[in-house]
Formats: C-alpha cells, structure tokens, sequence
C-alpha cells in the first residue's frame, strides 16, 4: 500500500499513525489536524524513532493541507472532541457530527476510491455521517469499536483467569456505548467455553466493565483513551493492506441484517481488501436479541438528533 492518511493528530490519530508506521503497512503515512504544527509535530517524533524501532513508513504531517493525502487507499478518522468526565459519547454529536462530514469531505475529494475507517465519536451515528457525506458504498466506510471493545473484555478476562489475552476469543454486539452486547455464550478460552472457567457473576461483573470500560478510562485520566483505540483502528488497516479477512466486530451498515435496517451498528464482518466482504448472521437467543435491539434503538435516538441537525 502506497499512502493511509489518519486524520486527527490527537493521542487516538498519533498512536495509529505509530502502530501502521511500526507494522510498515504503507510507504507513507499522512497526519492530518486542523492545529497549526501539531501534525507535522507528531509526524516528526514518530518519524524519528524509525531507526530505534526499524522501520521504514514516510510518516509526514499536514495542517490542513489535504493534497498531501492524494490518492490514499485508507482514510482513517480520528478527529473531534474526546469526552470528559461525566460526558457521554452521545453528548459529543453537535460538535463532531460538523467536523467528521467537512474533513470525510475534504479528504475524499483527494482519495475518491478510500476505504473509511471512523473512530470519532459517537461512533455509530458519525459512521454514518461519514458514509453520507463520503458517498461511498457501506461496504467501504465502517467504524472502529467492536475490536477496542472486545480487546477490553479479554483484557479483563485474562487477568481475572491469569490466562493470555492472546488464548480468549470473543464477539461482541451492538453500539458502541454503554448499550453494547459482549456475548459470554460466544467467548472461549482456547476453545474451552468460559462459563466452564469462570462463575457466571464473575462473567456479568466482567460484562458490566467492558460496557464501561471507555468511560472507567475518561474517569482516570480526565479524557477518553488512546493506546486501545489507536491500536483497534490499526488492526483494522492491516486486516485490510493484506486482505486477511479477519473475522471481526465491525460498526457497518445494516440493511435488514439481524432485523436492522438503516443504521450503523456493531456485529461480525469479514474484513480483507475490499473493506466489508460479508456480514455474518451468528444465531442469538432471546436474551441477547432483545439487548442487540435495545443497543440498536439507543443508536436510533442519536441517529434522530443528527438527522435533525439537516445537514445532509
Ligand atoms: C473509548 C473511546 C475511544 O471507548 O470511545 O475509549
């Protein structure tokens, strides 16, 4: 892959700009922020630890300058507002829902055959902000929750079994807020079910943090994470550079899929070259259905408050 723009040099952009360069997944990684210098700071710092870390990745910095990412194969959004405490990811719509359509406009312009990859927030309904304003097929602009989420729920996993996280396999549902539906039924531990490893209140209270487990973060540090989020949207960029077909959960377009229609929404994709190559339908009992529909009318409620801000 020739060029993948991050746009965002916040800790989120920077940390993702870091591991695609560090995993050499392009010739040349572009850092996109409205900040006069802070992008061309950040690009430099990371740029100049290439002979300490071995790699060779371009990493270059751009204030508003959006020609510098002509013709990327990957546009990765970071940018907007990240939360403080006491905020939640829905309060954030009125400032990020304007900043992820003017910079998805801006930087499609330059690269109009671009996978989209959103992490801003609130992240279903700027998913599909960003797929209106991209006009792109849904198939090319997704969002990034389901693996930082996922991530949190093994992490928490393998310190309550004193396991590797790398042995936990699990999915997850839903938005990407406190409404999200980590499935026990479907998490194993090197193939063996976990409710064979772990008491059933252990596996809710472990449920209960992963729900909030951005928000437990923003509570910490007094605003939202990086290392996580930067990392997840980088996973996703090199399932895609080389065409993995990574079996993930994915904030992408529904179109009937599991009862939904018309929303961005976390479930199980096939991610390779293409972006989304398939959705997969994984069977739900009655239980996480109705939580899967109930994470789906929280999105609905926010998707209203854009829709009324009438800006596409
Ligand atoms: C979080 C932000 C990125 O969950 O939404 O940390």
């Amino acid at each position: 892959m020739n060029r993948i723009t991050v746009i965002g040099a916040g800790n989120v952009g920077a940390t993702c700009a870091n591991v695609i360069a560090h995993k050499e997944l392009a010739k040349e990684v572009v850092i996109v922020d409205i900040k006069e210098g802070l992008a061309e700071g950040k690009a430099l710092d990371i740029w100049q630890t290439s002979a300490i870390n071995n790699f060779n990745t371009r990493v270059v910095g751009s204030t508003n300058d959006y020609s510098k990412t002509k013709d990327s194969e990957i546009i990765v959004i970071t940018s907007g507002l990240p939360r403080k405490p006491g905020m939640s990811r829905d309060d954030l719509i009125k400032t990020n829902a304007g900043i992820v359509k003017d910079v998805t406009e801006k930087a499609i312009k330059y690269s109009p055959n671009a996978i989209i990859i959103v992490v801003s927030n609130p992240l279903d309904v700027m998913s599909y902000a960003a797929f209106l304003a991209s006009k792109r097929p849904s198939n090319k602009v997704f969002g990034m929750a389901g693996i930082l989420d996922t991530a949190r729920y093994k992490a928490f996993l393998a310190t309550a079994l004193d396991v590797s996280p790398l042995d936990i396999q699990a999915m997850l549902l839903g938005g990407h807020g406190d409404t999200m539906v980590p499935l026990p039924r479907y998490t194993t531990v090197s193939g063996i079910p976990l409710k064979e490893l772990l008491a059933e209140e252990e596996i809710e209270k472990i449920v209960d943090r992963t729900r909030k487990g951005g928000g437990e973060l923003v509570n910490l540090m007094g605003t939202s994470a990086w290392y996580a989020p930067g990392a997840a949207a980088a996973q996703m960029v090199e399932a895609i550079v080389k065409d993995q077909n990574r079996v993930f959960p994915v904030c992408t377009y529904l179109n009937g899929e599991y009862g939904i229609k018309d929303i961005y929404l976390g479930v199980p994709v096939k991610l390779g070259k293409n972006g989304i190559e398939e959705i997969i339908e994984i069977k739900l009992d009655k239980e996480e259905s109705k939580l899967l529909q109930e994470s789906a009318n929280s999105v609905k409620t926010v998707m209203t408050v854009l829709d009324d801000m009438k800006m596409f």
